[in-house]
């Protein structure tokens, strides 16, 4: 058990809160930073300050006395958020990035991690739903999606820039759609699945539901449970380039749909919305990079994955959202089949 000292930025997120489950539980000491409290949970670190990272001084007290930083902390959220707020999220994204990693260098962190996005990929590659798996070394020569996926791509490129300059230790995460319990479901921000979860838990048998896009789109989408393992192991890793860490479980829109109205028990009709954001036609992870230096990958069926997402929806949904502090229950760890 290692008593080191680490941080967690964006630890009142969705990944940064199940990441500090996951340190805390190996014997981390971890100081968790947000610019608000986590929505649904407590969380389990050993301090938690609200910061503003677009603030150098905050970033400085921030990673104070730390030797590991993951900073996850970002203005995010899914594809109808994102393509509808460009200047708002480059800014703050680019404040919070540069700021950040000049901070864990200049207080001499012994590594760094950046959480990237697979929005860094050129978009021309991803224009089809049978789309091909995406390699590290594509998003070069770059065509990102505006404004979060560019930010992504150039934060990746200042980070390379420190270890080649300055010999500082960081490690770039490429995340594929993340989803499951404690993730943003309602708002706005929220992403297909947990959209879908919500609107399926909403509805009674026979209902029909709005699913943006026509349903060919397709996407992986991987369980938080792998995606905080893989963290990790990227962490400790020797390895600094750039990595991609999802699944290659491709599914369509609308199938996704059709899992989890069978997970909920329930006959759901579609209304297809093609005037609402679709993000790129298809999108898939190409795990060959992420296998040669891990001996790893995610594991988690998407089926196995929404499951428990679904039931910690519904569980919402059937308190009104409001009584949020009546929901604290243990969450089951999912088994990879
Ligand atoms: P999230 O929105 O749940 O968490 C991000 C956290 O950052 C939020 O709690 C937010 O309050 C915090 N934050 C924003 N601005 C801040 C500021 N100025 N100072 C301090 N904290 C601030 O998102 P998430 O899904 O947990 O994503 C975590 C990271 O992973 C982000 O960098 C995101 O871009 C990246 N990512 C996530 C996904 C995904 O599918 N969830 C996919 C690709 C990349
Ligand atoms: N959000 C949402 N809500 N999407 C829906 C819905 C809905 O009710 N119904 C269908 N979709 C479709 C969208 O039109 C899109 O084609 C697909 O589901 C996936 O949408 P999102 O999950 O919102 O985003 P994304 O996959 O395009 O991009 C997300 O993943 C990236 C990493 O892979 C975003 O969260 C990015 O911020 C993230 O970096």
């Amino acid at each position: 058990m290692s008593q080191k000292s680490v941080l967690v930025t964006g630890a009142g997120g969705f990944i940064g809160f199940h990441l500090v489950n996951y340190l805390k539980d190996r014997g981390y000491k971890v100081r968790a930073v947000d610019i608000k409290d986590p929505e649904y949970q407590v969380s389990s670190a050993d301090e938690f300050r609200i910061l503003d990272l677009r603030e150098i001084e905050d970033c400085r007290e921030a990673v104070h006395g730390v030797s590991e930083v993951y900073n996850l902390a970002a203005d995010m959220g899914g594809i109808g958020y994102i393509s509808g707020a460009h200047a708002s999220i480059t800014y703050n994204n680019t404040m919070i990035s540069a700021q950040m990693l000049k901070a864990a260098h200049d207080a001499k962190v012994e590594r760094f991690l950046f959480s990237s996005s697979a929005c860094v990929y050129p978009q021309h590659l991803q224009d089809v739903p049978s789309v091909v798996p995406l390699k590290e070394e594509d998003a070069f020569p770059a065509d990102p999606e505006p404004g979060y996926g560019l930010e992504k791509l150039y934060t990746e490129k200042l980070c390379q820039y420190f270890t080649e300059d300055y010999g500082f230790q960081t490690r770039l995460v490429r995340f594929h759609n993340v989803y499951g319990p404690l993730g943003t479901y309602d708002g706005g921000k929220e992403k297909a699945p947990a959209a879908i979860c919500r609107k399926i838990a909403q509805a009674n048998s026979g209902d029909t539901i709005e699913v943006w896009g026509d349903g060919k789109q397709t996407r992986s989408f991987m369980y938080i449970d792998d995606c905080v393992e893989g963290i990790y192991r990227i962490m400790r890793s020797d390895y600094s380039g750039p990595l991609n860490l999802g699944t290659d479980e491709l599914v369509d829109v609308s199938g996704l749909v059709d899992i989890i109205a069978e997970i909920a028990g329930k006959t759901i009709l579609k209304r297809f919305n093609t005037n609402r954001p679709q993000g790129v036609r298809g999108r898939n992870s190409d795990n060959t990079r992420l296998l040669d230096v891990l001996g790893w990958e995610p594991l988690i069926h998407l089926r196995q994955g929404l499951i428990p997402t679904y039931a910690w929806i519904e569980g919402q949904v059937k308190a009104g959202g409001a009584d949020r502090q009546a929901l604290i229950e243990p969450i089951p760890r999912v088994a990879a089949q």
